[in-house]
């Protein structure tokens, strides 16, 4: 399984902060955001990623991450030239991945949970990590029928279906790279996630898993604000 961290885009909604450096160089308490994404890829038992950067800092990322030895791991870089969506990562990857299975994390999300056995059960498909939230409206959010089967996945409905945002961390089998290829972009001109998911969903291979610490996107002020206590409480429980 390869990794990607997708560090792109321009991080608007935390303006003043992202004048001069991406978001996910912010510090999150002690570390630097993209630190949290990429433990989360090494603790999954991922060793070879792609770090996925917009064009503005993208020296910045090489001078933090490197070529990922001090990780432990090997980290290699692209560039997004705009923000044309999160499913844009699979057409980008396309000569890293080669013919294996990917696990895209976006690099200002937050997992408290380890997935290193989810990740190596998986075998083909796509599978996909829930999280229960007050605020679903912001985000990819799932619909269950009585059962617990998935209907669908809306991204950022008015009138959410369930309180089940979909987080970031996404797990594919490498057919992911063709049906990136065969998306249309939204109507705010993006190639969504949400649609590749609802692809997989058609076809009766997508799996939605729970996910069960805590989880947090980080690009809000609110949001950077509590994974900023978040990780303090746990540095400080730890000492
Ligand atoms: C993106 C996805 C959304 C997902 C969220 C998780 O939202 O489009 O489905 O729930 O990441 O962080 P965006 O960051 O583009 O607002």
């Amino acid at each position: 399984m390869r990794g990607i961290i997708l560090a792109g885009g321009a991080g608007t909604r935390l303006s003043p902060l992202t004048k001069v450096t991406s978001k996910q160089l912010l510090p999150i308490y002690n570390k630097p955001m993209i630190y949290f994404p990429l433990e989360t890829l090494l603790q999954a038992g991922i060793r070879e990623i792609l770090v996925i950067v917009a064009p503005d800092h993208a020296g910045d990322f090489v001078k933090l991450l490197g070529s990922g030895k001090e990780f432990g791991c090997k980290i290699s870089y692209e560039v997004q030239d705009k923000p044309n969506g999160l499913a844009e990562a699979f057409i980008i990857a396309e000569n890293f991945l080669d013919k294996e299975n990917v696990a895209l994390i976006l690099g200002d999300n937050l997992f408290e949970d380890d997935f290193i056995e989810p990740v190596r059960r998986f075998k083909s498909g796509a599978l996909v990590f829930a999280s229960r939230v007050p605020d679903p409206e912001r985000f990819g959010v799932v619909e269950f029928d009585q059962n617990k089967k998935v209907i669908s996945i809306i991204e950022k409905p008015k009138e959410p279906k369930s309180d089940y945002a979909v987080t970031g961390l996404y797990v594919y089998d490498n057919a992911v790279v063709q049906k990136a290829k065969s998306l249309q972009p939204s109507s705010r001109g993006e190639l969504e996630i949400t649609d590749l998911n609802t692809l997989y969903l058609s076809e009766g291979t997508l799996e939605v898993a729970f996910v069960q610490g805590k989880w947090l996107d980080t690009g809000t002020f609110e949001a950077l604000y509590q994974a900023t206590e978040f990780v303090r409480t746990k540095e400080l429980q730890e000492k």
